[in-house]
């Protein structure tokens, strides 16, 4: 399975800080914004990664993470011009995806647990569609899955004004290799985006969506406003601080998934020991 991190959008709702850099290179505490959802699939084994930015933030997003081979991974890149919708992504990464199955997740989203930490590898030979669902209390800013008393999904709605559940579309997916060709079909929605939504509903219809909920203990963090990108921040000083453990961190998991080994690893600590993030690394190994 491969993989893709949609980390484009103009970041309007966080002007002026993200008028010249992109939302998703913003610092959550101690690292850039997309090391979250990195680590979030490379604990589900995936190193292949596509990452889709704008024209402007694409070189940085280089910058920032470069090939991925340090890291034992792949990592390569594409241009979406305008920002056409979530479901866009699997139109843009069709020749990246090429014959494989793809998981998707959202450059803004961070998850955290040992729910994402364990259990996201056995989710990659899909077939058909898996989202998954956190209970929220502002649900209407989301998609919304509803459940039968079985906790079958049956229905999902982009933002709806009298939500059928509290269960957010949370922005992690893993699709089947068809998910390009139905992206291609869905009709844009009145805010003119091609949605994760109408995708989700498509396989729903077909009766090929999974629908996994979040447990309790596991941190669906939102960083879209000031204030919650101030308190995720905190979430993960909150948690690295008192458990001496990082939140997040792309060269620890790649270590753990076997994607480089020890003398791999003290190199990329080596390089950012000033910081005391690369004195964490070194107390891995
Ligand atoms: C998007 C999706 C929505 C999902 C949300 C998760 O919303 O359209 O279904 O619940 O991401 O963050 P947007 O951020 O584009 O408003």
């Amino acid at each position: 399975m491969k993989g893709i991190i949609l980390a484009g959008g103009s970041g309007t709702r966080l002007y002026p800080i993200t008028r010249a850099i992109s939302k998703q290179l913003m610092p959550i505490f101690d690292k850039p914004m997309i090391y979250y959802p990195l680590s979030t699939l490379l604990s589900a084994g995936i190193n292949e990664i596509l990452i889709i930015s704008t024209p402007e933030d694409i070189p940085l997003f280089k910058r920032l993470l470069g090939d991925g081979k340090n890291l034992g991974c792949k990592f390569s890149y594409k241009v979406q011009e305008m920002p056409r919708g979530l479901a866009d992504a699997f139109i843009v990464g069709e020749d990246f995806i090429g014959k494989d199955k793809v998981a998707m997740i959202l450059g803004d989203n961070i998850f955290y647990g040992s729910q994402i930490d364990n259990e996201l590898s056995k989710y990659t030979n899909i077939d058909g569609a898996l989202g998954f669902a956190a209970y929220v209390k502002d649900p209407q800013r989301y998609g919304v899955y509803e459940f039968d008393k079985n906790m079958n999904v049956v229905s999902i709605e982009e933002k709806p004004k009298r939500p059928k559940s509290n269960y957010a579309n949370s922005g992690l997916y893993f699709f089947d290799n068809n998910v390009s060709k139905i992206a291609k079909h869905v009709a844009p929605s009145k805010r003119g985006e091609i949605e994760i939504t109408s995708v989700l509903d498509s396989y729903l219809k077909q009766g090929n969506l999974k629908v996994c909920l979040l447990e309790k203990g596991t941190a669906w963090l939102d960083t879209g406003t000031f204030d919650s990108m101030m308190k995720a921040a905190q979430f993960v000083q909150v948690i690295e601080e008192r458990q001496g453990i990082k939140i997040g961190c792309i060269e620890e998991i790649a270590y753990k998934k076997g994607f480089i080994n020890k003398k791999q690893l003290k190199k990329l600590a080596e390089s950012q020991i000033k910081s005391g993030y690369g004195k964490y690394l070194l107390d891995l190994i």
